[in-house]
């Protein structure tokens, strides 16, 4: 049997004022398509995974978001983290939780943050992956790379023929120089941030990689899906190391496969990279909200609809309200948003 765990706990701080740690990124309808990223997330699984194997790991102040924007899932399939503590712990959870009552089941493992375009093409690959998992190895999709970025994990693999490649290395967010040097090379692949593993598997290295976080999670046996269970993992959170499954667990794995996945993927981590997929207007501004822009061109402007917003003479801004917040800065100085947020949290 098939599940899908949607990791849906982070707070995608570069996407502020819109993504708030009240109300992150992946609750939003980001691409202005009618659904949230989290809702994308779940729909693109229909046929592959049921809904009632669907299950979302986030923070408890989002349970209701989650909720309500997942209407049909149990009580059950919503686990709470009473604090972050990146992505290990969270995968973790739901695989000894899922484990005691489907011992033998495939884990695909989800971002709720991210784009595919290519839905089809994302289908026949993540079919492909399930298929690979039951030979005991951690899969992953691989994205072609486009620019030395900093920000991801990069996969070496070996080349060859078979569709599910073995990999050589795995490096999660290595430095410039290196990154560098990984894109020239050309047997490097971004890691799409989706993995796929039979729950033996992943128990496998969780015990090898990280096996005080397997431990802890296995005390949990007799009280996961009972009314014990939010108890004992808030007691499992406050003292469990906080670590990403990426540096944890497939930076040190022996049997690692990846798919490389041509599936118009973006993990929309910034303005920028939204502005790119976004449809855009005659004038290349990408606009949501009650606005009326005159010889403005390439600007991301989003105001809420209860607003007449006027722009006059603008050009590579971001202009984004949300809330108590509005944000102006010039497109090209986005790297900036951290410190905004810094500020904003102070001021909160
Ligand atoms: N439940 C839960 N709890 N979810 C979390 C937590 C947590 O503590 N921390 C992060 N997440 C969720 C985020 O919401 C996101 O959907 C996903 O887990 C990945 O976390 P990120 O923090 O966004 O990771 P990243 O983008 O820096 O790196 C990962 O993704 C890249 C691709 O976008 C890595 O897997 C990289 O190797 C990969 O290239
Ligand atoms: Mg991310």
């Amino acid at each position: 049997e098939h599940f899908l765990i949607i990791m849906a706990g982070g707070i995608g701080t570069r996407f502020w004022p819109i993504s708030r740690s009240s109300n992150p990124k992946q609750f939003h309808d980001v691409l202005g398509v009618g659904k949230t990223m989290l809702q994308q997330t779940a729909e693109r699984y229909a046929g592959i995974i049921p809904q009632e194997n669907i299950y979302v790991v986030t923070s408890e102040e989002f349970a209701d978001l989650v909720q309500t924007q997942l209407p049909y899932l149990k009580s059950d399939q919503i686990l709470k983290e009473p604090q972050r503590r990146n992505t290990a712990p969270c995968i973790a959870y739901a695989a000894y939780k899922i484990g005691k009552k489907h011992p033998n089941a495939t884990l695909v493992v989800a971002p709720a943050d991210h784009v595919i375009l290519k839905e089809e093409i994302f289908r026949t690959k993540i079919s492909l992956a399930i298929e690979t998992a039951q030979g005991n190895s951690l899969v992953t999709l691989g994205i072609l790379p486009t620019r030395p970025d900093t920000g991801y994990g990069y996969i070496q693999f070996q080349t060859g023929d078979q569709e599910a490649k073995t990999v050589k290395t795995f490096t999660e967010k290595p430095h410039l120089e290196l990154a560098q040097a990984f894109l020239e090379s050309g047997d490097y692949v971004w890691n799409a941030g989706i993995f796929v593993f039979t729950i033996p598997t992943f128990k496998r290295e969780l015990e090898k990689n990280l096996s005080r976080l397997a431990e802890q999670f296995d005390e949990g046996e007799s009280v996961y899906y009972t009314s014990e269970e939010n108890d004992f993992i808030r007691k499992v959170y406050a003292v469990c190391k906080s670590i990403s499954v990426d540096n944890g667990i497939m930076e040190k794995a022996q049997d690692v496969k990846v798919i490389l996945a041509d599936i118009g993927w973006s993990d929309l981590g910034t303005w920028k990279s939204m502005y790119e997929i976004h449809e855009k207007d005659v004038n290349q501004n990408v606009i949501t909200g009650n606005v009326l822009t005159y010889d403005s061109q390439h600007c991301i402007i989003r105001t809420p609809s209860s607003k007449l917003v006027v722009i006059q003479g603008l050009n590579n801004f971001i202009v984004a309200e949300h809330d108590n917040a509005l944000m102006i800065c010039p497109k090209d100085q986005e790297q900036e948003v951290k410190k905004f947020v810094e500020a904003a949290t102070n001021l909160d």
